[in-house]
């Protein structure tokens, strides 16, 4: 008898054929629409493996639903919304997709960075209002990206590929990681300090770290003041690691330039959020990762890794301590 699979969204039609070639596959058919929590309780039953999005809080609520559960394969690289620890003690794998979006989140990352600096989605609604008089010397004046200094807070993967980029724009670059990262040192010339240097030090502060108990509320009022005037932060990575009150109060007071947010603590963020208001804040909705090349190839992986786990092998990206 074939295993019982559920996916929280409608997945690739390449991908929902390779799964209902192993599997009995039950999915969530909607591309825009998050499967209701009830609706996923329900079927948590019966299912062998889960292929889920960031969107699905795996919480102990669903894992004690989940008698047959053997594994979680989470459609992103990030798996805060996921209780490891929980799904550990219960001898459940839990997979996520990295490396494939390395290089689009990376895009993403610089080009706000490069919106913010140089106030591209300000500029574009000043124009399509009619309020573009003249060429003036200081209209519409920014921050220089070359030659300025970014802080990459976080230096895995994307911010290694986010290096990469800065380099090519003759910046100089400080990190600030949990451990030492000394072949990308060595590679991109890129220079370890300590958490308040790079704060006090960077033109262009980039989180890049994952969402966990250590990095929640990283970014506080005491890490914003020390930042330059001048300064400005962006954060593709996890809402919950820049206090977004902290943040509104920084850029009311003129603490910071301004800011470059894909990710917000509550998703999606009340249209009403004071943060939307700022006109040198720029905001995408979590789309990190969203080519689609990239997100072919996260399905892809999410599939592989749900399928390995459920055929007794070691899935290739095993999160599980
Ligand atoms: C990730 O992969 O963690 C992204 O944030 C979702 O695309």
């Amino acid at each position: 008898m074939k295993r019982k699979v559920l996916v929280t969204r409608r997945p690739p039609e390449h991908v929902l054929a390779q799964l209902q070639n192993e599997f009995e596959v039950d999915f969530w058919d909607s591309e825009e629409e998050q499967i209701p929590r009830n609706t996923l309780l329900e079927k948590m039953n019966d299912v062998d493996g889960i292929l889920c999005l960031i969107t699905e809080e795996i919480n102990e609520e669903v894992l004690d639903k989940g008698n047959r559960l053997k594994v979680i394969s989470n459609l992103a690289v990030g798996y805060n919304n996921i209780d490891v620890q929980a799904a550990s003690a219960k001898g459940i794998m839990v997979t996520n997709t990295p490396g494939v979006l390395t290089e689009t989140t990376a895009d993403l990352t610089f080009a706000l960075l490069l919106a913010t600096a140089r106030r591209l989605v300000e500029a574009s609604q000043v124009l399509r209002e009619g309020k573009w008089k003249t060429w003036s010397p200081m209209f519409l004046t920014g921050m220089d990206v070359h030659s300025s200094t970014l802080g990459i807070i976080g230096l895995g993967e994307i911010g290694a590929a986010v290096a990469r980029r800065a380099k090519g724009f003759g910046m100089n670059i400080l990190y600030y990681n949990r451990s030492r990262k000394h072949a990308i040192e060595q590679e991109l010339g890129v220079k370890y300090v300590e958490k308040e240097e790079l704060l006090r030090k960077s033109d262009f502060v980039c989180i890049l770290t994952p969402l966990t108990k250590e990095t929640k509320n990283l970014i506080t009022k005491k890490e914003l003041n020390l930042m330059k005037k001048t300064a400005i932060l962006i954060n593709t990575s996890r809402g919950g690691i820049v206090n977004e009150q902290d943040l509104v109060e920084a850029l009311e007071n003129g603490e910071i330039w301004g800011a470059g947010l894909d990710v917000f603590e509550q998703e999606p963020v009340p249209v009403d959020h004071r943060l939307l208001k700022f006109p040198n804040v720029v905001t995408t909705p979590h789309i990190g990762s969203a080519s689609i090349n990239t997100r072919i190839k996260m399905w892809e992986l999410a599939a592989k890794n749900l399928t390995a786990a459920l055929k007794g092998e070691i899935p290739p990206n095993l999160v599980n301590k």
